[in-house]
């Protein structure tokens, strides 16, 4: 069983960072006057307990030796009152460490969350969800417990060790000393299982976050789908059931120690009352000790061994809160690659011009982006990926449209990403309206540009909520103009409730093309001045595409936009297009002089675009001469003979001709 965990020495051999408990001290700062409440009731709780075993004393000396019926009566009042005072101030201490915790808790989750979502993007393509979401759980549970349970340990046991004593050796010095020689045998075991506990402990966050991170990756729409199509369900189980052992086998040895542990100080309690009862016994009978002074002793032994032990494990639990700590404050340290300005300059509305100027990029390394601990690696990769973008010059005047073309992985999609700044260029800038865009706010940027790329993502929420994402004052009437603008409010009409369905996971009630065009309605609300359409009808049938289409036209209609398109007659109404490839502008220029230069350009036309017209490329622009050159033979016409008007409609998988596809090989 042992064998199926590693020993997590991460606790007790951790270096801390200097700071971090400067950090916590902070934080506890912040909750200064219930901490002080809480520590004055943990002290009077202290001072009730030790009081007890002198008032039983009085009971069987006084008020029994000395046959005072009045006293007993009265003391056994007094103990009930003792009893009842514990009580309430037990209660107020709960509440009081209860609030305190959770309130923590609240502030750490609270913070986390707010830090993590203004992370660029590329952190997101880096870290593991399921190792953010058991952060945003686990260690800032972890924190909490920790922290109140130290509060309690350190102040509350050092005021019951110290009461408990200091009356016991009043009471008995030799007795106390007696007591105390057995301690030993017992901390330093105690001790040992304590190191091991705690290690446990930190090795059950790290393999539930492990099983989290499988569960949240296999149980979405996406991994569920490739799990089934490879048919890879009993290997995913067996998988998930070698996670699920190793935390089953961390509980039952949790379970041990921890048994080992209250059996063992019972066991101390028991065989130290026995030796107290059998010297104190000798002792009383000599006369050197009152009955009731030895009851009352045997009662403070019972106070003693609990906070010792736990107080010899105190550097544990203090590590163990360092260590949560210490998790969740790197999360809050991780400085966001992409900040605002200082002093952000405002993005004007309407089109405005788009610039890029020598761009040169390469994506973030995962050392750049993420914490090791968050993508379950102990050591972050640190290589420097590839140039993607090497030397980009670009620029589109204000409302009018720039076609990107280019095989797949030329870096298209990364120039659509800098335009809404998920990224920073490493050399050269991404203006729009002249405006470096490190020199404006994120907030600025998004709400200047606007994006609808192949994959739409719709929260699991109604339509209407989804659309007011991108403006959360706008009326009904509003959400259905801008429906009726991207040609999908008959469809819309037609769900059960309107506006009001809710649009599943991933929005599994509405076809490929359907989304799209409540992404798009979704950007007519929001209405930026810049479009990017990044293969916006890649996914789509043709019946789909052309509804898409007219939808797209009032997308690009007055607005400067950026389109990444597959299909030719997109390209075509481009003002300027520019072709991509291996990161650089190798041809620009309009459809005809592109054609009629004959290069890279050229050839897609031949073999990438052919089926998003179907055959019929030339007919929009009849009187364009270039058009004609493009040898027609070459496109890939699709026909089924059976039923040859189906043939223009096309059929699915007519998207997998999309320019994401493979390279374009020479004709
Ligand atoms: N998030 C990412 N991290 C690292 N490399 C990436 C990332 N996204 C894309 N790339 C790489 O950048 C290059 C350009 O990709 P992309 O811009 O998506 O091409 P396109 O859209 O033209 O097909 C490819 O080599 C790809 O592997
Ligand atoms: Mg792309």
């Amino acid at each position: 069983m042992r064998s199926s965990f590693s020993r997590d020495r991460s606790v007790t051999e951790h270096r801390f960072e200097r700071g971090t408990i400067r950090r916590v001290v902070a934080y506890a700062r912040r909750y200064r006057a219930w901490l002080v409440t809480f520590v004055l009731l943990v002290l009077a709780d202290a001072a009730v307990g030790a009081a007890v075993p002198l008032v039983y004393r009085s009971i069987i000396d006084d008020g029994i030796g000395d046959g005072r019926r009045g006293l007993v009566v009265a003391l056994a009042l007094v103990l009930a009152g003792l009893a009842v005072v514990a009580a309430t101030i037990n209660l107020t201490t709960r509440w009081y460490s209860a609030r305190i915790g959770e309130q923590l808790i609240y502030d750490l989750r609270t913070e986390v969350f707010d830090h993590v979502q203004r992370m660029p993007i590329g952190f997101f393509s880096k870290a593991q969800t399921g190792a953010l979401v058991t952060r945003l759980n686990s260690d800032v549970q972890g924190a909490q417990q920790a922290f109140t349970s130290v509060l309690s340990n350190v102040v509350g046991n050092i005021a019951v060790v110290a009461t408990t004593l200091g009356a016991m050796f009043v009471l008995s010095w030799r007795l106390t000393l007696l007591s105390l020689v057995l301690l030993p045998l017992f901390v330093l075991p105690a001790r040992w299982v304590g190191v091991r506990l705690a290690a446990l402990t930190r090795e059950r966050y790290r393999l539930n976050g492990e099983m989290g991170q499988m569960m949240t990756e296999r149980f979405n729409v996406s991994g569920a789908l490739v799990v089934k199509l490879f048919g890879r369900p009993d290997d995913e189980s067996a998988d998930f059931a070698g996670r699920a052992a190793r935390v089953r086998d961390t509980g039952v040895t949790q379970a041990l120690y921890g048994t080992f542990f209250m059996t063992a100080l019972a066991l101390l309690a028991s065989l130290a009352t026995a030796a107290v009862y059998g010297f104190g016994g000798l002792l009383t009978l000599d006369g050197g000790l009152a009955v009731g002074t030895l009851v009352a002793l045997t009662a403070y032994l019972n106070r003693l061994y609990g906070p010792l032990t736990a107080l010899s494990n105190v550097q544990v639990d203090v590590m163990t809160t360092l260590v949560s700590f210490e998790r969740v404050l790197e999360v809050l340290d991780l400085e966001p690659m992409i900040v605002d300005a200082a002093e952000p300059q405002p993005l004007p509305e309407g089109p405005v011009s788009v610039t890029f100027d020598g761009v040169r990029f390469r994506y973030p390394s995962a050392a750049e982006v993420s914490i090791a601990s968050l993508e379950g690696v102990a050591v972050l990769d640190d290589r420097i990926p590839d140039t993607v973008l090497h030397g980009i010059d670009l620029h589109v005047e204000p409302g009018r449209t720039l076609a990107l073309v280019g095989p797949s992985g030329a870096g298209k999609s990364t120039i659509a990403g800098l335009v809404s700044r998920l990224y920073d260029p490493q050399d050269g800038a991404v203006r729009i309206a002249g405006v470096d865009l490190r020199d404006t706010s994120l907030a600025e940027v998004s709400r200047a540009v606007g994006v609808v790329s192949q994959d739409v993502h719709l929260f699991h929420d109604t339509l209407a909520t989804n659309l007011r994402y991108a403006k959360p004052d706008a009326t009904d009437a509003e959400l259905e103009a801008a429906l009726r603008d991207a040609q999908i409010w008959d469809v819309v009409d037609r769900l059960p409730e309107g506006i009001h369905t809710v649009v599943g996971d991933r929005g599994h009630r509405l076809s490929g093309g359907e989304k799209q065009r409540i992404a798009i309605a979704r950007l007519l609300l929001k209405d930026p001045g810049v479009v990017v359409l990044d293969e916006a009808t890649a996914h789509l049938d043709a019946t789909a595409e052309v509804a898409v289409q007219e939808a797209l036209a009032r997308v690009l209609e007055g607005r400067t936009s950026i389109v990444i398109a597959h299909r030719l007659s997109t390209i075509r109404d481009a003002d300027e297009i520019a072709v991509i490839d291996a990161g650089r502008v190798v041809e620009r220029g309009s459809h005809r002089d592109l054609v009629a230069l004959d290069g890279l350009y050229a050839q897609l036309v031949r073999t990438q675009f052919g089926d998003g017209d179907r055959g019929e490329p030339c007919r929009p622009c009849e009187p364009c001469e270039p058009c004609e050159d493009v040898t027609l033979e070459r496109i890939p016409v699709i026909e089924d003979p059976d039923d040859p008007e189906a043939a223009p409609a096309g059929r699915e998988g007519d998207a997998a001709l999309a320019v994401t596809g493979s390279p374009p090989e020479a004709p």
